[in-house]
């Protein structure tokens, strides 16, 4: 079979719910490879506030109305086909396939008791059969399913990604994104996929988002600037560490469920009258300290005894690269680890875009059959082709 080029549009939106990133990445009529993928341009669309307001609001609801949810799945569709649109107008290309993550309103990995039943269950929205009408292609949606049908949990799919582009025969590579979670893809020198250990090292963003929300009243704390007037309250960092979630082996998953509402509930009660930027110094040194505990735990310990890894590197990307102070503590907590901090930026692939173009990767390889699982991340029994199509 003589195959032709191909342009994917990779559509991504996160757990921080800021917004949608869109990655238009270019592949050749042989593709195999890293140097196979090519990122023609990307670009991030915020939602309106009130639409963030309304996922924010539907992913911690204990209760929700049904006829919300149906619109809003419908709604987030139009938003994702008009960022694809806006992205290839400004970028001058059209996609042949979209691949469309869409929001998560609900991920539970571990099968749980339901109605006598145990069951896992995930659930991303983002009307596909819209997308494909409004952009007139086809596109791959609902990654997640397939995996989990397949006894994994889903979660994380970026690894094949990962794997793929930044893999390296004599060092290390723990390829670290901080978006709304924090999540890790650790690569051996010299790995083969089966190798490759992936899981969610707990908050990114998400508690830091929260308390600058509570306390300021403001969505982020832009650059870091209000962290890097206070000081971290060590008493409230050690207690909030013993978390179970943080003392559970990998793989693990994590998201609002652990670190949503309730979680910030308890943080801000820990924090007392402390200073309100104590308190946001406090969330952004959690991340800090989570990430680094997880490299030091499981990582950098587990591999010493593979001779062919000489050095370790971290390849950060994600919406927490922009705050200097969460990277400031983040080097600060690796420099003792023997870890490298840098920049996926540095390696070629735009901080922001990289998880967009990860669902462009796996959206081809869905539409050549091909199965894009990485077991040995997700725990799933046997590799499975992921995804769903909607025909335009
Ligand atoms: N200029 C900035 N300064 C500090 N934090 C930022 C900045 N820009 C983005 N962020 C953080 O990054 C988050 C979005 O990161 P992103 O990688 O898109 O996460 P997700 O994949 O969960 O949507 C925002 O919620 C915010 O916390
Ligand atoms: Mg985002």
């Amino acid at each position: 079979m003589i195959k032709k080029p191909m342009i994917v549009a990779g559509v991504m939106s996160g757990t921080s719910a800021d917004g949608i990133n869109v990655a238009l990445v270019h592949f050749p009529a042989r593709a195999g490879g890293r140097n196979a993928v090519k990122l023609l341009g990307h670009a991030e669309c915020p939602y309106p506030g009130k639409v963030r307001s309304a996922v924010l609001s539907a992913m911690n609801a204990r209760q929700a109305s049904v006829a919300d949810l149906a619109r809003l799945n419908f709604l987030l569709g139009v938003l994702y086909a008009d960022a694809v649109l806006a992205t290839q107008r400004r970028f001058r290309r059209k996609a042949d396939l979209v691949g469309c993550h869409g929001q998560t309103l609900y991920h539970q990995s571990e099968p749980l008791l339901f109605l006598g039943r145990k069951v896992a269950a995930t659930w991303q929205t983002g009307e596909a059969a819209a997308i494909a009408a409004r952009v007139g292609v086809p596109v791959v949606s609902d990654f997640r399913p397939a995996d989990m049908a397949a006894g994994g949990k889903g979660a994380p799919l970026v690894p094949y990604l990962d794997y793929l582009l930044f893999r390296d025969p004599k060092i290390g590579r723990i390829v670290q994104n901080v978006g709304g979670i924090a999540n890790l893809t650790a690569i051996p020198a010299g790995a083969d996929a089966s190798q490759v250990l992936a899981f969610d090292t707990g908050p990114g963003n998400m508690v830091i988002d929260a308390v600058t929300e509570a306390l300021y009243g403001k969505a982020l704390d832009r650059g870091g600037k209000i962290a890097a007037s206070g000081k971290t309250l060590e008493h409230v960092l050690r207690s909030r560490l013993r978390h179970k979630f943080f003392r559970a082996k990998p793989p693990k998953t994590a998201g609002r469920e652990e670190f949503g509402r309730e979680f910030v509930r308890e943080f801000l009660h820990a924090c007392g009258r402390h200073h309100k930027e104590d308190v946001v110094a406090t969330a952004t040194a959690l991340t800090a300290r989570s990430i680094a505990d997880a490299v030091g735990r499981y990582v950098v310990t587990g591999f010493t005894a593979d001779k062919k890894t000489s050095a370790w590197e971290m390849i950060l990307s994600g919406g927490g690269v922009k705050n200097k102070i969460l990277v400031r503590m983040l080097a600060e907590n690796l420099t003792p680890l023997g870890v490298r901090l840098r920049f996926s930026d540095e390696l070629g692939l735009p901080s922001q875009a990289k998880e967009a173009v990860a669902f462009a990767v796996l959206a081809y390889e869905t539409w050549n059959h091909r199965p894009s699982n990485v077991p040995s991340a997700t725990g799933a029994k046997r590799p499975a082709v992921l995804g769903k199509i909607s025909y335009a």
